[in-house]
């Protein structure tokens, strides 16, 4: 039997902010058999992730590009890989059968040719909607989780502030830290986020970052003893005012910095002299190179869940064809929670 599947490619590269335009829906016949020996599996995606990096894998040249796996070059035309989940509908390879459902490296399509050797897991979804494998108990979640416990290394106590934070990765590091023990500020970029993050997701308080005049003052009301712990999803002049804002030993963990994603010329430029003297951290880190932490990550969150503790937060579109909005919502603040596009019913 063979089928026709549906992908998102971009047209050309994409150099500044992501545009309807940039993109378009591709079709090509997929044989839904497979030689035993082949060791490739096909895949009917279900639901696949949507997130801010692909954007760096989009451009002309990136240096993220050459430093990460699953950052390379994403080359016009041709499907773009993404975490998702699905179900096997073909397999030459004998640790899957037909009807399993996965989790992996998918594509921005309706199916994925698995290669051998591509990422691909048997998933069991312990009673949860197959959603929440792409989001709060996957990529997004451990990123969460091991920023925040690993790079900041957090006290009970310490005052953390996290930007971005209704999305994905941000309300999570917000909920972990609360549930740590620690005094959580978050910044978003809208009244509705700011309102949500305090009455459902009770965060210690919050504000709108683009009605701040001035961020470092701001930070100053938000944090009169100042910040133990920065959580940046955005850099830019927020990392800036977070660490003039910084306590002596303060940690900045930088997750990311969609700010700079779309727009060459910013840069944070953290007064260096405020790192030296108050002693700050500021790291970079990869979710990537903490898997040896998912089976902690995945075992307390799934605790949390379920005694909710953790509330989940996602933002689902529907339909293949839905991906480039989907994507391009991320860049102008429209999501809230993990962004991602069910592409069919299990
Ligand atoms: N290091 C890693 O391994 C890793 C893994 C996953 C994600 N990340 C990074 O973590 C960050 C968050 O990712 P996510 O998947 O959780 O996305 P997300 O926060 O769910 O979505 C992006 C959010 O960023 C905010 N934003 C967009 N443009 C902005 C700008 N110019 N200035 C300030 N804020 C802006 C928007 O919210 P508001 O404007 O409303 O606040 C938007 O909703 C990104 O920088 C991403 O690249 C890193």
């Amino acid at each position: 039997m063979e089928v026709i599947n549906r992908y998102i490619a971009i047209k050309t590269h994409v150099d500044g902010a992501p545009e309807e335009s940039d993109f378009e829906l591709k079709t090509s016949p997929i044989a839904l058999s497979l030689a035993p020996a082949s060791n490739e599996v096909i895949v009917k995606n279900l639901y696949v992730s949507i997130d801010p990096y692909q954007i760096n894998r989009m451009k002309s040249y990136s240096s993220s590009q050459k430093n990460s796996e699953f950052a390379v070059g994403i080359v016009p035309g041709e499907a773009i890989d993404t975490y998702g989940v699905g179900k096997v509908v073909a397999s030459g390879n004998p640790e899957f059968e037909k009807g399993d459902i996965v989790g992996g490296l998918v594509s921005w399509g309706e199916y994925s040719v698995i290669k051998p050797g591509g990422m691909l897991n048997k998933l069991n979804p312990m009673g949860f909607p197959l959603s929440y494998h792409v989001g709060v108990l996957a990529f997004s979640g451990l990123t969460a989780y091991a920023g925040f416990f690993e790079i900041c290394k957090p006290k009970k106590g310490e005052k953390v502030f996290v930007s971005a934070a209704s999305g994905s990765v941000g309300n999570l590091v917000g909920q972990y830290a609360k549930l740590f023990g620690c005094y959580v500020v978050g910044c978003a970029g809208s009244q509705d986020k700011v309102a949500f993050l305090k009455e459902k997701l009770g965060f210690d308080d919050a504000f709108n970052y683009k009605e701040a005049k001035d961020l470092k003052s701001t930070l100053k009301r938000y944090f009169p003893d100042g910040i133990d712990i920065y959580f940046d999803n955005v850099g830019g002049e927020m990392q800036e005012a977070a660490v003039d804002n910084m306590n002596i030993n303060g940690r900045v963990a930088v997750c990311g910095v969609i700010s700079e994603y779309t727009d060459d010329e910013k840069r944070a430029a953290p007064s260096m002299m405020d790192v030296i003297y108050k002693r700050i951290k500021i790291q970079g880190f990869l979710a990537g190179d903490y898997l040896n932490k998912f089976a902690d990550f995945f075992t307390t969150t799934c605790d949390h869940l379920r005694t909710g503790d953790i509330k989940p937060l996602e933002d689902i579109s529907e339909g293949v064809e839905s991906i480039p909005s989907a994507f391009i919502s991320l860049f102008r603040g429209q999501n809230v929670g993990k962004k991602m596009v069910k592409i069919a019913e299990e």
